[in-house]
Order: C-alpha cells, then sequence, then structure tokens
C-alpha cells in the first residue's frame, strides 16, 4: 500500500544478505520510521514488543526470522537441526495466540528438513520467507476480491446511495499483513471500486491498534471513517448505524471459533442482538487446523499491567515528541487479557482467499478439502 505515494509492505529482504526490514509500528501514526532486523532475537523482540503485529505480519517477519536463524544455526558450533529447530521455539514463545507465527516456523522447519549445505539451507529460507509474504499478499488481495461482494449487497440493500457502515476492530488492515490487510481487503475494494464505504474504527484499548493504525491506514487510502472508543458499537448498531461488522483474527478454528483482539465478542453479541452480520475476514494460514473448541482450548495471550495502565500519544499542543500518561489509580491490580473467542453461532461467516464459508467444521472444510 502506498505511504505518503510510496509503495510499502510491512516486511522486505534487504538487498544485503542477513538484513530484513519492517515498518516500526511502534511509531505510527505520528512517526513512519523502518528498522532493520539482523538476528533471531531482533526478530522476536519486534514481535514481542509489537514493532510488528497482527496474525499475516507476525508469520511473514516469523518466516524471516528464520531466514536468518538458519544464517546463525550455519554459524553454530552445534547440529544445524538442533539450534534452528531451538530458535523456531523461541520465535514461537513470543506470541501465544498467533496461529500464522507458527505456521511460519513449522514451514520453514519443513522446507530446509533434508537439506544439507548450509549455503543451501541458507539460501531455502531466504527464498521461503519471499513467498510467505507473496503468498500473503495475494491471499489478502482474494478476501478483497470475495469480500466486496458483501459491501455491494449492502450498498444496493440500501438502495439510497449512502456509504456502506462498516464497523471493524482493531487492525486487520495492511499492517497486520504483508499488504492489503484482512478485515481491510473488502473495503478498499469497494472504495477503489466506487462504492461509498465509511468506516467506524473502534479505538481498541488498551493499545489503540484501531485509532492509531487502522486510522492512519484508511486516511493514507482516503477511505471515509470515523474513530470511536470501545463502547460505543452497540448504540450504533442499535440504531441502525452500522450495516456489517467485519474484523480479522489471530487464529480461527477449523469449527469456526474465531480468536480476535479482545473486544470483538462483545461487538459480535450486539451485533446479533441487532440482526447486523458480523464477518471475519482470514487467509487459510490463520486457520488452526487442530483444535475444536476455541473458547476452552485457544491459549489467550496476556501482556503486561503496563499497557492497560499506561497510554502514550503526543501531547494536543505543543512539542510532537511521544509521551506516556499513567491512568490508573496508584496501587489499583490491572491486567490485560490481549485476545478473546468468539463462539461460531455469533459469526455470519468466513471471508478467506477461496470465497465464502459459514463459520462451521463443513462449511469451511468444502473451501479446504485437502484438510478433511
Ligand atoms: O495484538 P495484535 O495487535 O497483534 O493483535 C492482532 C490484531 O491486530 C487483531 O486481533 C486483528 O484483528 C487480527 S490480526 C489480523
Amino acid at each position: 500500500m502506498l505511504v505518503n505515494g510510496t509503495p510499502y509492505r510491512t516486511v522486505w529482504l534487504e538487498e544485503n544478505e542477513g538484513e530484513v526490514g519492517i515498518i516500526d509500528q511502534r511509531k505510527l501514526p505520528f512517526s513512519f520510521e523502518t528498522v532493520i532486523l539482523k538476528t533471531t532475537e531482533d526478530s522476536a523482540v519486534a514481535i514481542r514488543d509489537m514493532y510488528v503485529r497482527g496474525a499475516g505480519c507476525i508469520g511473514a517477519v516469523a518466516a524471516h526470522g528464520m531466514y536468518l536463524a538458519a544464517i546463525e544455526s550455519s554459524a553454530a558450533d552445534r547440529d544445524f537441526d538442533t539450534v534452528f529447530q531451538e530458535k523456531g521455539e523461541f520465535l514461537c514463545s513470543t506470541r501465544p495466540t498467533a496461529m500464522n507465527l507458527r505456521w511460519a516456523v513449522e514451514r520453514q522447519w519443513a522446507e530446509v528438513a533434508g537439506i544439507s549445505s548450509d549455503a543451501d539451507r541458507i539460501a531455502k529460507t531466504r527464498e521461503v520467507a519471499q513467498e510467505v509474504a507473496d503468498e500473503d499478499s495475494e491471499w489478502c488481495r482474494s478476501i478483497g476480491e470475495h469480500g466486496v461482494s458483501l459491501i455491494r449487497e449492502a450498498y444496493e440493500q440500501k438502495g439510497k446511495n449512502e456509504p456502506v457502515n462498516v464497523l471493524t476492530h482493531c487492525n486487520a488492515g495492511w499492517l497486520a499483513f504483508v499488504d492489503f490487510g484482512s478485515a481491510t481487503a473488502p473495503i478498499y475494494a469497494a472504495h477503489d471500486a466506487g462504492i461509498p464505504v465509511h468506516v467506524w474504527v473502534d479505538e481498541t484499548r488498551p493499545r489503540n491498534q484501531g485509532a492509531r493504525l487502522t486510522a492512519w491506514e484508511l486516511g493514507q487510502h482516503g477511505v471515509p471513517h470515523t474513530v470511536i472508543v470501545d463502547n460505543v458499537g452497540g448504540h450504533l448498531m442499535q440504531h441502525g448505524m452500522v450495516d456489517l461488522v467485519i474484523t480479522g483474527t489471530d487464529r480461527t478454528t477449523h469449527t469456526g471459533d474465531v480468536a480476535n483482539k479482545i473486544g470483538t465478542y462483545l461487538k459480535a453479541l450486539a451485533a446479533k442482538d441487532n440482526d447486523v452480520p458480523f464477518y471475519v475476514a482470514l487467509p487459510s494460514s490463520t486457520f488452526d487446523w487442530e483444535t475444536k473448541d476455541g473458547v476452552a482450548d485457544i491459549p489467550i495471550e496476556q501482556r503486561g499491567g503496563e499497557e492497560v495502565a499506561i497510554v502514550s500519544g503526543i501531547l494536543a499542543k505543543g512539542d510532537c515528541s511521544e509521551v506516556d500518561v499513567n491512568l490508573v489509580a496508584p496501587g489499583s491490580a490491572v491486567t490485560n487479557y490481549a485476545f478473546d473467542v468468539t463462539p461460531r453461532r455469533l459469526v455470519s461467516g468466513l471471508i478467506t482467499e477461496r470465497g465464502i464459508c459459514d463459520a462451521n467444521e463443513k462449511s469451511i472444510l468444502q473451501l479446504f478439502p485437502e484438510r478433511a
């Protein structure tokens, strides 16, 4: 996507061997900065400390991190496979809910198995990192092609030449992937096709990915949008001001349960109560093909309490550097569950790169029969 007119992806291979470029998302929207990763440790820090975040982007950075891991493993004085395995596990430990992370690491392990020369292993992991990024981008583009039909239908149903109001939570935009995004891909496709669309952007406490990232992205692409606090969605839905909810997901079981940023479940409940269609957009790399019961069995990442207690932003007046502000009464306990699980019964459908299906095992496996 374009940043001030220049095309960017969220992660890329630098021409120099052993260097990977990323956008430092912690600085957005106030400053656009890129960072070079040179080690597995750098990649783990970038994922854990959320320089990069979002399902597909985490997966793609992990795939690139495994290329750096291959370089390190071949220079280590221990057996390549053992070190490469340890480094992959280390990357996987950084964000436990994110499905794409393990998916990318396992893919690199599988691709390298059976190769015996260090140079070939390194070349292979570099090639696979690029493949993962290209595939992610292509899948998100296809999600847009399929998902735009929902926005078009909503527009035709309204029949008043009024914009379709889509509500989204967190950031499942191009910053959360390599390009295009999942939840935003149908929105960008609709906007580019001339269908009037307006987006309600949940601010998404505690890290404010909606207010900071989704709003910035949509603004860069010229899509009309309004940032709302997280608790407004129910009110808007009750008053007919939301036509469609589209969110992303960090992990979706093959039975249709959706793990996504904390607060998604409440939006799904409000949508159900108000007959507002609630769709989830995801590439196949985000499906968990093993877990059956998402509510019981998806591990939910708990992050540091400081993310709840402290918000950061720039001063309303004057200096443009970021400042941290403490919000919570001194001495009060805080807790920080990063994700929740929306049960399949609340999900109207899943928008994937192969088409739209119902959120149940039968319908998902019809689109992905090779997983049956
Ligand atoms: O904690 P984050 O920012 O990595 O959370 C992930 C997300 O961006 C959202 O949950 C998103 O809706 C799904 S990932 C495309």
